[in-house]
């Protein structure tokens, strides 16, 4: 792969170089709640620009339905991004229309501009190559250099991540060389014991990560949504908790998977629960109980972990040489339920190891949650992204730049 300084050396000044990143933040309204992913890019950008190119940035934002959608809108990215750089970012109000070739004609050396949320157009995500292909000839028009710096969006197979990098001469990013470097120490260079912390809402996105984890991993810490359809799979009452019924038996399979290989598995001892879901606007006290994992009321839904289970799992991370914790323990969004990812994230920080925090929800939770970012081995910008990797998928858009 050839790198961003490889690219500068080559003679960027005057060029039209796009940048592909992954400035897919949450928002509440048009309110930015956590920039970390803008921050982590931003360096790219700036090298580009101090070296004299016109630098075209785009990303996605949500999953708007390949038309334009207001709430989707990176409008106030752009204003961040111009904030972080300290330099003016103009804005395109679409992706390949007018607006993009206006403002893309009239950046001077070293300017630069965002592109409108390249999901307002179909082709981005179309299963269709030649949808798909004709978005990219569009993009690929407006530029002559491309760089790939989306980590978080490596994993899908989308035209501005895959297809573009093949009709331009391109480079990887920054932020895709360190995040790769951190991922290929969690496969090749691992510190025992190595404990994987895994939450977020749907086994189903997991159940890849955890059949190749459990050759790699020395102890498995489950919490968050998903802990409830392992829970129903050893025949435990969860109540109306999330649970995904059809994977109970792959559930039970890595269970004794785990047990034949010698993997500590570990599931909570206690959750939090409740007949309400907690308002997460007004952020209203809740009304809760503690009760064992094995007696949820038929009526109630776990929304975090328990206490005695915080303190296992701090135990587990206390002598850990490696960590990688994915996805939430609870809704931590509500005060009443961030105890659990508190206690994860701080945990994390109170381990000997190499701490690697994957994902766009446990990035966002640790920083909303006050933790110092800087103190965590890495806090990767790709969730699904990093997940892919460490079940050893070909990821769409490092196999581009490889080409
Ligand atoms: C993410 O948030 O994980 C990335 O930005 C990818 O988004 P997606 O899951 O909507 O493709």
């Amino acid at each position: 792969m050839k790198t961003i300084d490889e690219l500068i050396q080559d003679g960027v000044e005057g060029r039209r170089v796009f940048v592909r990143a992954d400035l897919n933040v949450p928002l509440d309204g048009t309110t930015i709640t956590d920039d970390g992913r803008i921050r982590a890019v931003a360096p790219t950008i700036a090298k580009l620009a101090e070296a004299g190119a016109k630098v075209i940035v785009a990303s996605h934002l949500g999953r708007p339905k390949g038309a334009p959608d207001p709430q989707f809108s990176l409008a106030p990215v752009a204003v961040r991004l111009g904030e972080i750089l300290g330099r003016t970012v103009s804005f395109a109000a679409d992706t390949v229309g007018d607006s993009a070739k206006a403002t893309v004609a009239a950046l001077a050396n070293g300017e630069v501009t965002l592109l409108e949320n390249l999901r307002f157009n179909a082709g981005e995500t179309s299963k269709e190559d030649a949808e798909r292909g004709t978005f990219a000839d569009a993009l690929a028009a407006l530029a002559d250099l491309y760089v790939g710096d989306g980590f978080g969006a490596v994993h899908r197979k989308h035209a501005s991540v895959f297809d573009l990098p093949k009709r331009l001469p391109h480079a990887v990013g920054d932020l895709i060389a360190t995040e790769l470097g951190v991922l290929k120490k969690l496969t090749d260079d691992v510190q025992r014991p190595y404990v994987v912390v895994l939450g977020g809402a749907k086994v189903s996105d997991k159940l890849g990560v955890i059949d190749n984890l459990l050759k790699k991993a020395d102890r498995i810490l489950i919490g968050g949504g998903m802990a409830y359809t392992f829970l129903a799979a050893k025949g435990h009452e969860v109540g109306i908790s999330l649970l995904q019924a059809d994977q109970k038996d792959t559930c039970l399979e890595y269970l004794a998977e785990a047990e034949k290989r010698g993997v500590e598995f570990v599931l909570p001892l206690d959750v939090l629960v409740s007949a309400d879901f907690p308002d997460l606007k007004t952020k209203a006290p809740a009304s809760f109980d503690v009760v064992a994992s094995d007696a949820i009321p038929a009526d109630q839904e776990g929304l975090d972990i328990g206490p005695k289970t915080r303190e296992l799992y701090t135990s587990k991370l206390a002598d850990a040489g490696t960590v990688f914790w994915n996805g939430p323990m609870g809704v931590f969004e509500h005060p009443d339920y961030a105890n659990g990812t508190k206690a994860v994230a701080q945990g994390l920080l109170d381990s000997p190891g190499f701490t690697v925090v994957g994902g766009g929800d446990s990035a966002a939770a640790v920083r909303i949650l006050g933790f110092d970012e800087n103190a965590f081995g890495h806090i990767s910008t790709g969730g699904g992204a990093s997940l892919e990797y460490l079940e050893g998928k070909t990821l769409p858009g490092i196999a581009a730049l490889e080409d």
